[in-house]
Protein backbone atom coordinates (compact mmCIF):
# COMPACT_ATOMS: atom_id res chain seq x y z
CA UNK A 1 0.00 0.00 0.00
CA UNK A 2 1.44 3.65 -0.95
CA UNK A 3 2.19 5.76 2.09
CA UNK A 4 -0.33 8.30 0.57
CA UNK A 5 -3.51 5.63 0.87
CA UNK A 6 -5.74 4.36 3.17
CA UNK A 7 -4.22 2.95 6.40
CA UNK A 8 -5.97 -0.12 7.80
CA UNK A 9 -6.94 0.27 11.82
CA UNK A 10 -3.27 -1.59 12.86
CA UNK A 11 -3.56 -1.56 16.72
CA UNK A 12 -0.96 0.53 18.58
CA UNK A 13 2.45 -1.11 19.23
CA UNK A 14 5.68 -1.95 18.44
CA UNK A 15 5.67 -3.93 15.28
CA UNK A 16 8.75 -6.93 14.18
CA UNK A 17 9.39 -5.47 10.75
CA UNK A 18 12.80 -7.65 10.34
CA UNK A 19 15.43 -10.19 11.54
CA UNK A 20 18.35 -7.43 12.34
CA UNK A 21 20.70 -9.10 9.91
CA UNK A 22 17.92 -7.84 6.93
CA UNK A 23 19.00 -4.44 7.79
CA UNK A 24 22.97 -5.05 7.75
CA UNK A 25 23.93 -1.18 6.17
CA UNK A 26 23.63 2.12 5.38
CA UNK A 27 21.24 1.16 1.77
CA UNK A 28 17.61 1.33 2.36
CA UNK A 29 15.81 -1.96 2.25
CA UNK A 30 11.77 -2.21 2.10
CA UNK A 31 9.66 -3.63 4.28
CA UNK A 32 5.70 -3.59 5.19
CA UNK A 33 4.44 -3.39 8.28
CA UNK A 34 0.91 -2.27 9.81
CA UNK A 35 -0.36 -1.30 6.42
CA UNK A 36 2.46 0.94 5.42
CA UNK A 37 5.56 0.80 2.82
CA UNK A 38 8.63 1.74 5.11
CA UNK A 39 12.39 1.18 4.49
CA UNK A 40 15.12 1.02 7.25
CA UNK A 41 18.63 1.76 6.80
CA UNK A 42 21.46 2.07 9.54
CA UNK A 43 23.47 4.66 10.80
CA UNK A 44 27.44 4.39 10.86
CA UNK A 45 26.69 3.70 14.69
CA UNK A 46 24.52 1.17 13.89
CA UNK A 47 21.37 2.62 14.79
CA UNK A 48 18.22 1.84 12.74
CA UNK A 49 16.36 4.28 10.95
CA UNK A 50 12.35 3.95 9.34
CA UNK A 51 10.87 6.47 7.15
CA UNK A 52 8.39 6.14 4.95
CA UNK A 53 9.41 4.58 1.58
CA UNK A 54 8.06 7.62 -0.58
CA UNK A 55 9.99 11.08 -1.68
CA UNK A 56 7.77 13.85 -1.29
CA UNK A 57 9.68 15.56 -3.71
CA UNK A 58 7.95 13.82 -7.04
CA UNK A 59 7.30 10.60 -5.08
CA UNK A 60 10.50 8.35 -5.79
CA UNK A 61 10.86 5.32 -3.64
CA UNK A 62 14.10 5.36 -1.08
CA UNK A 63 13.67 1.74 -1.94
CA UNK A 64 15.68 1.80 -5.25
CA UNK A 65 18.93 2.39 -4.11
CA UNK A 66 18.30 5.45 -1.01
CA UNK A 67 20.95 5.27 1.74
CA UNK A 68 21.84 6.79 5.09
CA UNK A 69 24.58 9.34 5.01
CA UNK A 70 25.67 10.93 8.15
CA UNK A 71 22.53 10.44 10.09
CA UNK A 72 20.34 11.79 6.78
CA UNK A 73 18.03 9.85 4.80
CA UNK A 74 19.47 10.40 0.50
CA UNK A 75 17.06 10.01 -1.59
CA UNK A 76 18.73 8.38 -4.94
CA UNK A 77 16.75 10.30 -8.12
CA UNK A 78 17.71 13.87 -7.18
CA UNK A 79 19.48 13.61 -4.01
CA UNK A 80 17.07 15.63 -1.38
CA UNK A 81 18.50 14.49 2.01
CA UNK A 82 15.90 14.23 5.01
CA UNK A 83 17.30 14.95 8.80
CA UNK A 84 16.74 12.38 11.55
CA UNK A 85 13.59 14.38 12.24
CA UNK A 86 12.40 13.86 8.75
CA UNK A 87 12.48 17.46 7.57
CA UNK A 88 14.39 18.17 4.21
CA UNK A 89 17.95 19.68 5.24
CA UNK A 90 19.03 19.43 1.67
CA UNK A 91 18.81 20.13 -1.64
CA UNK A 92 21.55 19.62 -4.14
CA UNK A 93 20.65 21.79 -6.91
CA UNK A 94 20.38 24.85 -3.85
CA UNK A 95 16.46 25.45 -4.93
CA UNK A 96 14.81 26.51 -1.55
CA UNK A 97 13.94 23.83 0.75
CA UNK A 98 9.89 23.83 0.82
CA UNK A 99 8.63 24.17 4.44
CA UNK A 100 7.05 20.74 3.66
CA UNK A 101 9.02 18.68 2.32
CA UNK A 102 9.68 16.57 5.02
CA UNK A 103 8.83 12.35 5.65
CA UNK A 104 8.12 10.71 8.80
CA UNK A 105 9.93 9.01 10.96
CA UNK A 106 9.28 5.82 13.27
CA UNK A 107 10.45 5.04 16.41
CA UNK A 108 12.86 2.16 16.48
CA UNK A 109 14.41 -0.83 18.57
CA UNK A 110 16.21 -3.45 18.28
CA UNK A 111 15.77 -6.74 20.51
CA UNK A 112 16.85 -9.97 20.92
CA UNK A 113 17.85 -9.81 17.11
CA UNK A 114 14.66 -8.69 15.87
CA UNK A 115 13.45 -5.16 14.42
CA UNK A 116 10.70 -3.45 16.01
CA UNK A 117 9.11 -0.25 14.47
CA UNK A 118 6.47 1.50 16.74
CA UNK A 119 2.57 2.47 15.32
CA UNK A 120 -0.02 4.11 16.91
CA UNK A 121 -2.74 5.79 14.12
CA UNK A 122 -2.97 8.88 16.53
CA UNK A 123 0.88 9.55 17.12
CA UNK A 124 0.98 8.56 20.22
CA UNK A 125 4.62 8.50 21.73
CA UNK A 126 6.47 5.22 21.51
CA UNK A 127 5.57 3.15 24.30
CA UNK A 128 7.99 0.56 26.22
CA UNK A 129 5.53 -1.41 27.41
CA UNK A 130 3.16 -1.54 24.48
CA UNK A 131 2.16 -4.48 22.74
CA UNK A 132 4.33 -6.51 20.68
CA UNK A 133 3.09 -7.92 17.42
CA UNK A 134 4.96 -10.01 15.09
CA UNK A 135 3.09 -10.88 11.44
CA UNK A 136 5.84 -11.03 9.44
S1 LIG B 1 12.19 12.00 -5.98
FE1 LIG B 1 13.43 12.13 -4.22
S2 LIG B 1 14.75 13.78 -4.59
FE2 LIG B 1 13.47 13.73 -6.32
Amino acid sequence: MSDTGYVPPFPKGWYVVADADEVPGPDLVAFNAFGRDLVLGRDADGAVRATQDLCPHVGGLFSQGGRITDGCIVCPFHGWTYGPDGRCVAIPTGEPIPDRARVRMWAVREREGRIEVFHCRRGQAPDPDAEVHDRR
